[in-house]
């Protein structure tokens, strides 16, 4: 039997991990601890590690992991930029879920943007304190308005459909645009200065870290609103501050911010916010932030399940897995 140690374990991972687990003949067991530095003892005896978002895979942890006898690095996420790949290269093997329903992700875009735009966050506050005014509630419409898409990957393409449906005109930008498509593909000046919403899904790179900076703010559209459900650092959040503070960005919605890993997924409620950007922003009317929970849906649960237990066991048992980021040899 396969033996896996599950850092950072939810309650809404531990069924459908079970149930496929069950069937490839892998045990896991489940721990809340975060990978780090102070828990890679905790992997001691393991053949893998399954690992999130938040853990930290970095070049100590993964000289931990290699020299307790631990083969493999399974990631139950698309994204990758929390492990040092280009140290685990010839040491570990790193696998991840490149894909698991891309319209999951594209969909939480869209239900934060139709919030924002038609105050459905204040309507539900107000209604349930029986105040049924209009006062500030106008919205604006969707359609006919400019979408600039960054990154037209899975997801990006999975949110370029639901805008077209809305009426949009969408405008993209990629650094590898897609081949013989349908997509108006523009530079990136272009897009941030013909935009009334744009939306990130693209990786965090070096070339992508604060993409959204004091510079590129200042040729946005008066009244942009930003989504980001890619990865918090694309946006750097004291400029993302300046812009809204200006009314050069009229609205926000974020699933992920750059300083998330020790607030996001966890219950903070009744303790004082360490985090002053992120309270500044939570104080805002037209700021919304979901805590990095815009993969959370039966589907997306069921098949990151299937696609990470698949992937152990192609590496353990066949010794390659068609998802390897990189390999040990
Ligand atoms: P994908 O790999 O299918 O697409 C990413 C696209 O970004 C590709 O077309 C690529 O060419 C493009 N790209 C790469 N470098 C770029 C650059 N410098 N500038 C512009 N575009 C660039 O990935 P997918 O599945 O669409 O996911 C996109 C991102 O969504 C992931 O990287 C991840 O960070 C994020 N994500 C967030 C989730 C959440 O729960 N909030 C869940 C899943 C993914």
């Amino acid at each position: 039997m396969i033996k896996i140690a599950f850092f950072d374990t939810k309650p809404y991972d531990v069924a459908n991990f079970e149930r496929f687990g069950k069937e490839a003949d892998i045990k896991f067991k489940f721990l809340e601890s975060k990978l780090n530095e102070d828990t890679v003892d905790l992997a001691a005896g393991y053949d893998g590690v399954c690992v999130f978002v938040n853990d930290t895979v970095n070049s100590a942890v993964i000289d931990g992991l290699v020299s307790r006898g631990v083969k493999m690095i399974a990631l139950r996420c698309a994204g990758y930029n929390n492990v040092d790949l280009s140290y685990a290269k010839g040491k570990i093997t790193v696998v991840h879920v490149p894909a698991y329903s891309p319209h999951t992700v594209a969909e939480h875009a869209i239900a934060m943007l139709l919030t924002s735009v038609r105050r459905i966050h204040k309507a539900y506050i107000r209604t349930r304190d029986f105040n049924f005014s209009l006062n500030g509630m106008t919205g604006f419409e969707l359609n006919g308005k400019t979408v600039g898409v960054i990154g037209t990957g899975r997801i990006g393409q999975a949110f370029i459909n639901i805008c077209r449906g809305f009426g949009m005109n969408v405008l993209a930008y990629d650094k590898f645009p897609l081949k013989d498509s349908d997509i108006s593909y523009c530079e990136l000046d272009e897009l941030f200065a013909k935009s009334d919403i744009i939306s990130f899904h693209c990786p965090l790179t070096s070339d992508t870290y604060h993409m959204l900076n004091e510079t590129t703010i200042q040729s946005l559209k008066k009244g942009v609103v930003i989504i980001n459900t890619s990865r918090g650092a694309l946006i750097d959040t004291d400029a993302l501050l300046d812009g809204i503070r200006s009314r050069q960005i009229g609205a926000v919605c974020l699933d992920v911010y750059e300083e998330e890993s020790d607030i996001f997924f966890e219950d903070n409620s009744g303790h004082i916010l360490d985090d002053e950007k992120l309270a500044r922003l939570l104080f805002m009317p037209n700021v919304i932030v979901t805590s990095h929970q815009a993969f959370l849906t039966e589907e997306a649960l069921s098949s990151i399940a299937q696609v990470t237990t698949d992937n152990i066991v192609s590496f353990l048992s066949l010794g390659e897995c068609k998802n390897e980021l990189v390999c040990k040899k």
